[in-house]
């Protein structure tokens, strides 16, 4: 299986924020961005495996700007590292000044996929080769990231979370 550069994957979805799918505070409601966030991500997924791909965990998300009615959001998801059937997807939200176009970043989250065959059962992916800097940099920490995952589900045990005990030991 030949290893793909998460440019291959990187899918970008743009999109208003119309009345529908804002809070009481003219803001775009959570639930709205996370569905955002989680078809870009997987097709993002589906490009680096060829696969049909499901979510298995929301790992991070950050709501660090609000986003009002009206704007232009951008949604950009690339699988930052593969495993062996699992992926991990960094996804970075931007809105746009209406006057000026000028991009700024509002959220950022990361999801994990994993792909599967026809009956649902996991099956390989192809890896990932980052190659920019911050590519790298995602594609470093997202063993940590995974074992973290595991580690809240129930998944591994902490003897077994060894890139997480590096960091504090
Ligand atoms: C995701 C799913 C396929 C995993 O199946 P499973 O029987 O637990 O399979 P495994 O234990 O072999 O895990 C498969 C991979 O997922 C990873 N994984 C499982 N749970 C994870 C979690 N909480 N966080 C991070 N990775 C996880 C495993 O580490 C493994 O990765 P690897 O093969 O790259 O090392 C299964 O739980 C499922 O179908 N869940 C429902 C998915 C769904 O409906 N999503 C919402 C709609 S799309």
């Amino acid at each position: 299986m030949q290893a793909k550069t998460p440019e291959q994957s990187k899918t970008i979805l743009t999109d208003m924020v119309l009345p529908g799918e804002t809070n009481p505070l003219n803001n775009l409601f959570g639930g709205e961005l996370l569905a955002r966030m989680d078809r870009a991500a997987s097709i993002a997924a589906r490009r680096h495996s060829r696969r049909i791909v499901v979510t298995a965990s929301v790992n991070h998300v950050l709501f660090s700007k609000a986003v009002p009615l009206g704007s232009v959001v951008t949604v950009e998801a690339k699988v930052s590292r593969a495993f062996k059937t699992s992926m991990e997807v960094f996804i970075d939200v931007w809105i746009e000044d209406r006057e000026s176009g000028e991009k700024s970043k509002a959220n950022e989250a990361i999801y994990t996929f994993v792909a599967v065959n026809d009956t649902g059962r996991p099956v390989s992916v192809p890896a990932v080769i980052p190659q920019t800097d911050l590519e790298k940099e995602r594609f470093d920490a997202a063993l940590r990231r995974k074992q973290l995952s595991l580690l809240l589900a129930g998944k591994i045990t902490p003897d077994k979370a060894t890139e997480l005990k590096a960091l504090f030991f």
